[in-house]
């Protein structure tokens, strides 16, 4: 029998992306680790007991040739997670490499593109499938990572698109919006100070910045049956990063 719960994770060679397999896996999901690092991939699906497939997600051939080998070697996927991205360093908009937009862009936006049209395109014509694009608090409001941000606003218009387009067979899409998460790279820059402030704990309502794990859980709960209602929206799991930035004005959050 078809098994019906098979997680295709895109990036799912680190970070939140292999958190979400790891998750995914303990919530009894079937799953594939797909990223350009065919090294980490493979140690993480070690881990989750899946299958690694290498793949730059801004090959569109190469992509849709992910979808058929998943396919074909594993089974249908129910759900898709693509969690690939690249990042940008905070600096004026006028020092910003043209270029630097053109990359960002082509993995983030392109990328989640050509990742939702292949799997998509397939789970619509079975009738099933959810499907959960990382976006990012960024993509809320104004900060200085000016393409980064804007990039992930686009995501979240793009998934609400494509909810629209495929709702009507079956395939769910949202995406969720991380805040500052520790992943090793944001550990190690919170160690070494050299880009987040020394009270930046003290920023997040919580107190506390996000474990990828609890963005896992949230990922891996739209792809389940349990939000079977819920598409084309946009889950912010930032420990509450956005509801403590208006209270700067008034002396900051307080403090216990
Ligand atoms: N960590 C955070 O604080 C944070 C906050 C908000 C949003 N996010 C978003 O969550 C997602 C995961 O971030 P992360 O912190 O886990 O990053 P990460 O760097 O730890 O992992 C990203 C993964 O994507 C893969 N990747 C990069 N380019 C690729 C390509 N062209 N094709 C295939 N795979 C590619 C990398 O090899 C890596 O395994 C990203 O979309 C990021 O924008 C992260």
């Amino acid at each position: 029998m078809q098994d019906l719960k098979i997680a295709v994770v895109i990036g799912g060679g680190n970070g939140i992306g292999a958190a979400c397999c790891t998750v995914m896996h303990a919530h009894g999901w079937s799953v594939v680790v797909a990223d350009k690092d065919e090294a980490a991939a493979a140690a993480v699906a070690d881990r989750a007991g899946g299958r690694a497939f290498g793949v730059d997600v801004t090959d569109g051939d190469a992509v849709a040739r992910l979808a058929m080998e998943v396919e074909r070697q594993v089974g249908a996927p129910t759900a898709l997670v693509v969690s690939s991205g690249i990042f940008q360093a905070n600096m004026p908009v006028e020092q910003t490499p043209p270029d630097l937009f053109d990359r960002i862009m082509a993995v983030n936006v392109r990328g989640t593109y050509l990742a939702n049209r292949a799997f998509g395109e397939r789970m619509a014509a079975l009738g099933r499938g959810a499907i959960v694009n990382l976006s990012s608090v960024t993509a809320h409001g104004s900060t200085p990572l000016n393409i980064y941000g804007p990039g992930k606003s686009a995501i979240i218009t793009m998934s609400k698109s494509f909810a629209g387009e495929w709702g009507g067979r079956g395939v769910r899409v949202n995406t969720v919006s991380p805040g500052i998460t520790l992943v090793p790279r944001v550990v190690e820059r919170k160690r070494s100070g050299d880009r987040y402030p020394a009270d930046l704990d003290a920023q997040m309502a919580l107190g506390r910045c996000v474990e990828p794990a609890e963005v896992a859980e949230a990922v891996e709960f739209l792809c389940s049956p349990r939000a079977s209602a819920i598409t084309g929206t946009d889950l912010v799991v930032d420990c509450g990063w956005m509801t403590g930035a208006l209270w700067a004005a008034y002396g900051g959050l307080r403090q216990r």
